[in-house]
């Protein structure tokens, strides 16, 4: 699909769209349109008493002859008093949904924002047109027949233009937003990727193509990672005939402040979960291929700052490897030590994500003395029980953090809730034989333990914060502006994050 912008819509589109502010007369637009055409639009919002203007709803109308396009749309708005950027983006995915199947290839959208808009034209029509890219996302690489599951191909949408008075600021905000997209697709396609094809080491490859965007990126492998006593990533990968890999990414678009670290984001790469001798039901395994999520979001996180030429100095690290059951696996009660110097008891090696983290947090704090941490990861199923897949547990050590990762999270729609950390379950990782163990041993605050196990390798003093990502990974519903499977979560927030370090 090609989005461009233009001062005004193309006559001869197949699809005209025009916007109606729920119960608010027309707009000039909208009026100027319905008087040539004979009065279809207020006939049919007469008729159509299920269409309100309310935010999202779409009607399509065939055009009467003459009119230049085969269909008119009408798109409600809802308030436009309080229009946001997510609103926008939800309407340009719904519209898109709408729209796909219709066979209609050309679409013009010119929009009547009225007076009181919240939004203007130009950020308005570029996060529309953003909502739909998000939304225009499918993994085809492993089905024979392209097109639908059918074998018919459906026609695509081919062109969207948007009509707004000044097109050239509208393109330059779509340019920056559609660098994000372009990052939440790749993290999209990795998490997608089935794991016979996706292990560490070809992972690993596709970082390194992000230097053709200007990411320096470093490959560690297993003899690097030993000489630097990185034996708790590296336990996880015992039992896997797939070599573990640590991946160094850095943007440097801009020079930190003298005594400043770069942002380090650092992401769970476990590209297979089986659980390993501590091993998981049958019944749904399959989808502990998502187990890298964290790792993904970290490098569509990276495309993404690279693809929009972030001014900010950030490094990607994630810690990759597959967490099997072998004769040469980790066991239960096995006594690892991490590159940080603790002593872990690996009581259940289905706890493996807090191991990998342990070391490429370490890591990241050892070479880069970073300003702020955040890690990403698909840490554990309690995540799902508390929050399901609306929003990410949140972990912090530090309010400002929290609150900015917080804003970011509302103001891209990939929301996250706070959680505690607290003594209290800090006590639940004390080992009898080693310095921590990696599982509490009780049943509850499965997620909240994970994160205590996690602060014990943040030196004090950095801020940090942990999110985990379990429950929004991998979405099970289509929603407005990521249709169901993978849904890149955190790409954008990430973006987002270090744009108001910018
Ligand atoms: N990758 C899983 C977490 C997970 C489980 C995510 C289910 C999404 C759905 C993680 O490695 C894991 O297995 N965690 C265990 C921890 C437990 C052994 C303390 C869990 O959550 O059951
Ligand atoms: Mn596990
Ligand atoms: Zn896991």
């Amino acid at each position: 699909m090609k989005v461009s912008f233009a001062s005004a819509p193309k006559a001869s589109d197949d699809a005209l769209v025009l916007t109606v502010a729920g119960k608010a007369p027309l707009g000039p637009i909208a009026q100027a349109v319905d008087e040539k055409l004979g009065g279809v639009i207020t006939r049919a919002m007469e008729v159509d008493e299920g269409f309100t203007g309310a935010s999202e709803q779409a009607l399509m109308l065939v055009a009467p002859k003459g009119a230049g396009h085969d269909w008119i749309v009408l798109l409600g708005l809802g308030e436009p008093g309080s229009m946001t950027p997510v609103r926008a983006e939800r309407l340009g995915g719904t519209l898109f949904a709408r729209l796909k199947g219709e066979h209609v290839s050309t679409v013009s959208v010119h929009a009547d924002l009225g007076e009181e808009a919240a939004l203007g034209a130009e950020a308005f029509n570029a996060h529309l047109a953003y909502g739909t890219r998000l939304r225009n996302y499918a993994f085809r690489l492993y089905k024979s027949k392209p097109g639908s599951d059918n074998g018919k191909k459906p026609k695509d949408l081919e062109k969207l233009t948007l009509a707004v008075p000044k097109p050239a600021g509208a393109r330059k905000l779509f340019g920056t937003l559609n660098a994000v997209a372009e990052g939440v697709f790749l993290a999209r396609d990795l998490v997608t990727e089935p794991p016979n094809v996706l292990y560490p080491e070809t992972f690993a490859k596709r970082c390194l193509k992000l230097k053709d965007l200007g990411v320096e990126v470093t490959v560690l492998d297993e003899k690097k990672m030993e000489k630097l006593g990185m034996n708790a990533l590296l336990a996880v990968g015992m039992g896997s005939s797939k070599r573990s890999k640590l991946v160094v990414m850095r943007w440097k678009g801009a020079k930190a402040k003298k005594g400043q670290g770069p942002i380090a984001l650092v992401g769970k790469g476990v590209t297979f979960d089986t659980g390993g001798i501590s091993l998981k039901p049958a019944a749904g395994m399959w989808d502990m291929k998502f187990d890298m999520g964290g790792a993904a979001a970290v490098t569509g996180a990276m495309a993404a700052l690279a693809g929009r030429k972030a001014k900010a100095d950030v490094i990607g690290i994630i810690g990759l490897t597959e967490n099997m059951p072998a004769g040469n696996a980790q066991r239960p009660g096995d006594i690892v030590k991490s590159a940080a110097g603790k002593t872990i008891e690996v009581q259940n090696t289905d706890a493996e994500g807090r191991l990998v983290l342990a070391d490429a947090l370490w890591y990241a704090q050892d070479k880069y003395k970073p300003r702020l941490i955040v890690d990403l990861a698909t840490l554990t199923g309690a995540m799902l029980v508390a929050l399901g897949h609306e929003m990410a547990g949140l972990f912090s050590n530090d309010d400002e953090l929290s609150e900015k990762l917080a804003e970011a999270g509302a103001a891209v729609d990939e929301r996250v809730w706070r959680m505690p950390l607290d003594k209290s379950y800090d006590r639940m990782i004390n080992s009898e034989v080693a310095d921590i163990k990696n599982i509490g041993g009780g049943r509850w605050a499965g997620s909240i333990v994970a994160a205590q196990f996690l602060q014990r390798f943040v030196e004090n003093g950095t801020p940090w914060a942990h999110l985990d990502i379990a429950g929004t990974a991998w979405t099970e519903k289509t929603r407005p502006t990521v249709p169901k499977g993978a849904a890149g979560w955190g790409v954008r927030l990430l973006s987002e994050l270090v744009a108001a370090y910018e």
